[in-house]
């Protein structure tokens, strides 16, 4: 037996070789968590209970997290998860529409026959397309769905107004993503959706027009508008709802749960006695 060292010695008390080889096979992840690297990276408060309430103030990755919480705003039927959940599929689309565009070339007729060479001869590429479309129409699902729960659970009154028009702009940004989106494999179904989506717009009155024409850098769908579209589904507006999502959740985090704010100022359970 030999006394080990290291961040724990003196709490866990005497380890033997065999056990840190054990626990190593067992449970890399544990083990990593109390290196020197590991804490270099990831500042660890004290492990007291006091010293552990810190955590959201010196660790980067739980800095979204608030100290204290009331319990119910833990609970599944508070939030339905829902808005963690489209956070959950952004972040999936953002990585597999990054694999995607290694493969796509944003030019007629190459956009086409990109998408059969994903299918067809990339690595994982049939897969990630169909992550990547399923994820987008999930998310309009659980986007709209999160706004109901917010609206039905009166979440968006004061102090949350700000939030709840944010909210609007993030909805309509997924929503703008999801029909940019539509206009790249370039096959039919996706130019006449795009045509009859557009001359929809045209019908808006004053700059219904103007607004259709500069969208498609003309007055038809053609490789204008597929390159228009391709740099407004990679680049704007993912980078739009990146910093709109961050204020989102940091005013989330601020204001603290609806939920808990009923919680707070509801009148104490009548004991049984
Ligand atoms: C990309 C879309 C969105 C994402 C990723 C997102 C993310 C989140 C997250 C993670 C929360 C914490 C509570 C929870 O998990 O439900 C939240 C709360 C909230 N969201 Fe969203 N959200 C989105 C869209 C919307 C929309 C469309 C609205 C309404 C128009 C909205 C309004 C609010 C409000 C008012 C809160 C505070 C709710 C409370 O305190 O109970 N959000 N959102």
């Amino acid at each position: 037996m030999k006394l080990e060292e290291g961040p724990q010695q003196g709490k866990v008390g005497v380890r033997s070789r065999t056990s840190t080889f054990i626990r190593s096979l067992v449970r890399p992840g544990e083990m990593f968590r109390e290196t020197e690297i590991y804490g270099s990276m990831v500042r660890r408060p004290p492990t007291s209970l006091p010293g552990r309430a810190t955590t959201p103030n010196v660790n980067f990755f739980f800095h979204v997290y608030p100290v204290r919480i009331p319990r119910k705003v833990l609970s599944l039927r508070s939030t339905g998860r829902l808005g963690f959940i489209s956070a959950v599929l952004f972040v999936i689309l953002l990585v597999s529409g990054t694999y995607l565009m290694f493969f796509y070339r944003p030019q007629t007729p190459d956009a086409y026959f990109d998408m059969h060479t994903i299918h067809t001869s990339v690595v994982f590429g049939q897969f990630t397309r169909n992550l990547h479309r399923w994820s987008a129409q999930l998310m309009i699902v659980v986007v709209v769905a999160h706004m109901i729960r917010v609206y039905v659970s009166g979440a968006y009154k004061a102090p949350r107004q700000f939030n709840w028009v944010l909210g609007m702009g993030l909805l309509l940004l997924t929503l703008g993503l999801s029909f940019t989106g539509y206009l790249l494999p370039w096959d039919q179904l996706a130019l006449w959706a795009v045509t009859v989506g557009t001359n929809i717009a045209g019908f808006a009155p004053v700059v219904g027009e103007k607004f259709r024409q500069a969208l498609l850098g003309g007055t038809d769908v053609t490789n204008v508008a597929l390159l228009r579209f391709y740099v407004l589904h990679v680049y704007v507006l993912p980078a739009m709802a990146l910093m709109m999502l961050g204020v989102h959740l940091w005013r989330v985090r601020k204001d603290g749960f609806a939920v808990g704010d009923r919680e707070e100022f509801a009148p104490a359970e009548a004991s049984d006695e």
